[in-house]
């Protein structure tokens, strides 16, 4: 991949938030090419042998839930060879077996692609003894399975490519029309992991545009509704602190986006669909500097955000209705809500936001997302006891 170098940067505490990156070359060659060696370069060129090694190393999760089965086949193929997909379904079991059809597809699909791949239900007893067997019990409902939700599957998978040795985790929504922007999502995971020279760093996706229709023709929208909103009150909540208004952060609800396992693991969650919000939050209120931190590795270290954005339109399954767009604006900005590093005249405008918007009522506030905490807590090696992923070291699914 050919980008160009993020010139502007924003530091918060050891954050290192860079601007977004425009991609001038999808495919940068194979080896590196020395007449990039010369500092006054404004690309950078990622050779596609540094890309491949990320790419080996790294577990591509893909939540699904109900969607057509298509659509998953598309997104498989879309994943480089040398990525292991996760895909963690919390699809429908009863009347109809959805998750046996998905199982079935991912199976016939990856033995004749001979890819390795794993696939795990979100409420099956295996994954949550999982979660047991480790004493990471908060994912657990009262029945001792995994709750609902997109961000519990996440964890659940995170977990999962841990267990399996992967030192990145990458995220791919499955309902996608376009199975060549999947590569190109994974490829832009691995280019921006490749930049940091900090085990602690995060490559977030801005879709270039979201096509509509409108009236007759398409319309490249370039915003979602919801993104346009988040977006601005993460910025407002950094330039609180910097002293500098700055629109620096574009992909407060990047879906797309993937970590470095030791990132990974130091983060806490939020749940449902604020899950990417939260984590600038995560961020702002671990290595920002303003609530203490003991954890000098990191401190030291500083930790990498990178944006690139993605030159293929983001075309997802049909516009899930305004209720989900009001859950989604009502989650995202409750996180920064909550947030000890919010500011009071902050917090005043969320709420006069998120009223206006009828998404909390005149003398309500918004209610707190579940959290998750880091899953560095869990034990992995005796979650690792209770069944061997790696037993088949082809086919594996529970
Ligand atoms: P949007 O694209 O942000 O509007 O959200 P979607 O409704 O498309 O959800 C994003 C992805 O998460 C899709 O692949 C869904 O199938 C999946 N998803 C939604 N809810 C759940 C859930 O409870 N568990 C899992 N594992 N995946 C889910
Ligand atoms: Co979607």
């Amino acid at each position: 991949m050919r980008i160009d170098l993020p010139v502007l940067t924003e530091r918060f505490g050891a954050n290192r938030f860079y601007q977004v990156q425009k991609i001038y070359e999808l495919d940068g060659g194979i080896e590196q090419d020395d007449e990039f060696s010369n500092p006054f370069h404004v690309i950078r060129q990622i050779p596609y042998e540094r890309l491949y090694e990320i790419e080996k190393n790294m577990a591509v999760i893909i939540p699904v839930k109900n969607e057509r089965l298509r659509l998953l086949e598309g997104v498989l193929s879309g994943i480089p060879h040398a990525c292991l997909p996760i895909i963690i379904s919390n699809s429908q079991q009863t009347p109809i077996d959805r998750y046996r059809m998905e199982r079935e597809m991912v199976d016939s699909f990856c033995r004749y692609a001979k890819k390795k791949y794993v696939i795990a239900h979100q409420r099956s007893p295996r994954t949550a003894a999982l979660f047991k067997a480790g004493g990471y019990t908060a994912l657990l409902d009262e029945e001792g399975f995994l709750r609902n939700g997109k961000a519990e599957g996440m964890l659940a998978g995170m977990a999962l490519a841990r267990i399996l040795g992967k030192r990145y985790v990458g995220f791919i929504d499955a309902d996608n029309y376009f199975p060549g922007s999947v590569l190109e999502y994974v490829r832009i995971f691995s280019a921006g992991l490749s930049q940091s020279n900090s085990p602690f760093s995060m490559a977030r996706v801005q879709w270039h545009s979201k096509p509509k229709i409108v009236e007759e023709g398409l319309y490249f929208a370039k915003w979602g509704r919801v993104s346009r909103i988040t977006n601005e009150y993460l910025n407002r909540l950094l330039g609180y602190y910097t002293g500098f208004e700055t629109e620096a952060l574009r992909t407060g609800n990047a879906g797309e986006h993937a970590l470095t396992m030791e990132l990974a693991l130091m983060l806490d969650y939020s749940a449902g669909f604020s899950i990417e919000t939260h984590h600038f939050v995560s961020l702002l209120e671990k290595f920002g500097g303003i609530l203490p931190n003991p954890d000098t590795e990191s401190m030291k270290a500083g930790v990498d955000i990178f944006q690139i954005q993605s030159r293929n339109p983001h075309f997802h399954a049909a516009d899930k209705g305004d209720e989900h767009l009001g859950d989604m604006i009502g989650g995202s900005l409750s996180v920064l809500f909550h947030s000890p590093v919010c500011p009071d005249a902050l917090k005043k405008e969320i709420l006069g936001e998120l009223r206006k918007r009828h998404i909390v009522g005149k003398n309500e506030l918004p209610s707190q997302p579940h959290r998750y905490p880091p899953l560095a807590g869990m034990d992995f090696e005796a979650a690792a006891k209770v069944y061997d992923w790696t037993r088949q070291s082809n086919f594996i699914h529970t």
